[in-house]
């Protein structure tokens, strides 16, 4: 097997509850949000795993872990054999930046409306300092260009407000590729887009994969995207994967009941054979404040039994490569 270029041991992210006045008065704490409750994660070079789940699930958490946003209360963040789970403050943090990107949702809010796409795209490649002066316009217009804006020239000067919502997305892809990464952290980079342009940028990231070998970690609540992009897909309950496999595996073979609710709530993969034997999910995601306990998706589950409902299950192989954390699973 190849080594990972992306490693998560039993990762945590507990955010203390800010508590009432009266737990503030007698000192005591107020629990807290465990946003990231024990992930277990591995991405290859080159590879593509797509992290789904519903909201709240603990995605974009993931994400900002791994990209250094957010320290992590427990479990270890390795990368390329690395351990930076402890490594903090902007220079120390300067070689990682370079080697990992991360792409929001939300393109507008990214971008700095006073700057134009040429200094967008050019601003990390400055800050890192990783190219000359004499190369920075060439590396630029490479970045657009491979991120679906031809001619670069036409859109150089051009700012964030004379674009569309698709141009502005592709402009962020450009600048977290214009850094040449070997892992861009992509946090529902197409959520905010027509379902046209969706495809476009989708299609952007598989040539860019492709051509550049640089492994993605895509988020998404959506099991038909993660099929389409991804090699692997993690299933993600309140701050756990549940379930993980390739991402046919995960579609169309599904062993923990989450998956399989997930599954037959998309219409377009909720194929016949399995539909009816779980209906479609049930209620709404418990408060990441208040995780049931045993297994955290039992009062959800219609086929829960008393196991569940006290022992948290283990993630086992059913099929080779392909985990799930099921009492039920075998
Ligand atoms: N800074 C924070 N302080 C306290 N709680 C937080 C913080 N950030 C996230 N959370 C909580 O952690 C949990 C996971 O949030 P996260 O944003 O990671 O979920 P998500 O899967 O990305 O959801 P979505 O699909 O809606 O984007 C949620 O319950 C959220 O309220
Ligand atoms: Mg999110």
């Amino acid at each position: 097997m190849r080594d990972n270029i992306l490693r998560l041991e039993n990762l945590q992210v507990h955010f203390p509850l800010k508590g009432g006045l009266f737990d503030r008065v007698l000192g005591r704490s107020a629990g807290a949000v465990r946003a990231v409750d024990g992930i277990d994660l591995n991405v290859e070079p080159g590879e593509t795993v797509a992290l789904v789940g519903e909201s709240g699930s603990g995605k974009t958490t993931v994400g900002r872990v791994i990209t250094k946003l957010v320290q992590p209360t427990g479990g270890k963040l390795l990368f390329d054999g690395e351990d930076m789970t402890s490594v903090r403050g902007s220079s120390a943090l300067r070689p990682y930046r370079h080697r990992v990107q991360m792409i929001f949702q939300d393109a507008y809010q990214a971008l700095n409306p006073r700057h134009t796409v040429f200094d967008i795209v050019a601003e990390p490649l400055r800050s890192l300092r990783l190219v000359k002066d004499n190369q920075l316009s060439e590396r630029v217009r490479e970045a657009l260009s491979a991120a679906g804006l031809n001619p670069p020239d036409e859109y150089v000067a051009r700012f964030p407000h004379e674009l569309s919502g698709g141009q502005r997305q592709r402009v962020v892809i450009a600048g977290a590729l214009a850094v040449k990464p070997e892992l861009i952290v992509a946090d529902e980079p197409v959520s905010m887009l027509d379902v046209s342009i969706r495809a476009q940028i989708l299609q952007v990231l598989v040539d860019l994969r492709q051509q550049q070998n640089m492994a993605l970690l895509f988020i998404t609540h959506d099991l038909p995207v993660a099929w389409l992009i991804a090699d692997r897909i993690a299933v993600l309950y309140l701050g756990r994967v549940v379930e993980i496999g390739s991402a046919d595996e995960i579609t169309f073979n599904p062993k923990h009941p989450y998956t399989v609710a997930l599954r037959n709530a998309t219409p377009q993969i909720g194929v016949s054979e399995n539909r009816g034997e779980l209906p479609a999910l049930q209620g709404e995601v418990p408060s990441a404040a208040r995780i049931p306990t045993g297994c955290r998706f039992h009062p959800r589950c219609p086929l829960a039994f008393s196991r569940c409902r006290d022992e948290d299950p283990p993630a086992v192989e059913v099929e080779p490569r392909h985990l799930s954390a099921c009492w039920l699973a075998k």
